[in-house]
């Protein structure tokens, strides 16, 4: 019986592969390079067949991703493991506590890693960060952590039935973030709409989506911290600081 992480050459499914593989589990990978293509049903049994636990990352193309969740939960009798998030839970979180094969959702607040890997990545290497978020704080999750807390609930069955919080230590501004992330970088906090145009390249409807989360960010909403790293892991989340560390001896160790 192996485990399945559906987003497996993602942010978070990759680190969740390799700690999985670290630990001697079976491990199956779905994304589309594997032949697993959300849109596409008859996709899913060949990754679903004899797992007993699935990661799952919900589509990215989908807005409301509950109808295909529902349908792909109703292919397999694997414990589940979703990845919803803090502040904007995940449509796919109703089907999943339906499931009957067992169920965990985790919810994190903002990765650290969209600095580096994801959303924020491009802006830091042209050397402006300029988002509507003022100078509004957020707890910014290490992605180590949350692979750590997957890795739990994908192999403990004593964490059924929970929905876990998952924060950072400590809140941090966009400008406290991108100092410490010292490379130079300025932070400009600009208006929702100047966002907008500055990102129209991504869509009109993706556009209009992420300057809603980040003004939520400059209005206060996400500036709360949250314990499921301590709950499920016994020990306190990552400090943003160590993670800006890890990032900076892996470049140290690449050049
Ligand atoms: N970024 C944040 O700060 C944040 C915070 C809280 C929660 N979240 C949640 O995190 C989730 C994203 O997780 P992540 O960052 O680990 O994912 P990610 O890095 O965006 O990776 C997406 C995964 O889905 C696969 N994929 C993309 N399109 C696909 C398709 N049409 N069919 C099948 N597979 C497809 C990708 O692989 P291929 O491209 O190889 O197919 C990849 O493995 C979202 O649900 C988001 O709401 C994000």
């Amino acid at each position: 019986m192996s485990i399945l992480v559906i987003g497996g050459t993602g942010k978070t499914g990759r680190r969740v592969t390799d700690r999985l593989k670290a630990r001697g589990h079976d491990v199956r990978v779905a994304a589309r390079s594997t032949g697993f293509h959300w849109d596409r049903p008859d996709t899913w049994a060949p990754h679903l067949a004899g797992a007993r636990a699935v990661y799952l990352v919900t589509n990215p193309l989908s807005t409301d991703t509950s109808k295909e969740v529902a349908d792909l939960l109703g292919r397999t009798e694997a414990r589940v493991v979703l990845l919803s998030a803090r502040d904007i839970h995940s449509p796919a979180e109703a089907p999943v506590r339906e499931h009957t094969g067992g169920w965990t959702i985790l919810r994190p607040t903002w990765f650290a890693q969209n600095f580096t890997e994801d959303l924020f990545a491009g802006f830091m290497e042209r050397g402006r960060l300029a988002l509507p978020t003022g100078e509004g704080r957020e707890p910014f999750v290490d992605l180590a952590d949350v692979a750590d807390v997957a890795v739990e609930a994908l192999t403990d069955p004593g964490h059924d039935g929970r929905a876990y919080d998952l924060s950072g230590p400590e809140l941090l501004s966009f400008r406290e973030a991108v100092a410490l992330l010292g490379r130079g970088v300025e932070y400009e906090p600009v208006t929702a709409e100047e966002f907008k145009r500055e990102i129209a390249g991504f869509g009109e409807e993706l556009a209009e989506y992420t300057a809603g989360l980040l003004v939520d960010i400059a209005n206060g909403a996400n500036a709360y911290l949250s314990d499921g790293v301590q709950q499920v892991l016994g020990r306190a989340p990552g400090r943003f600081a160590d993670f800006v560390a890890r990032v900076d001896a892996a470049r140290t160790a690449g050049e």
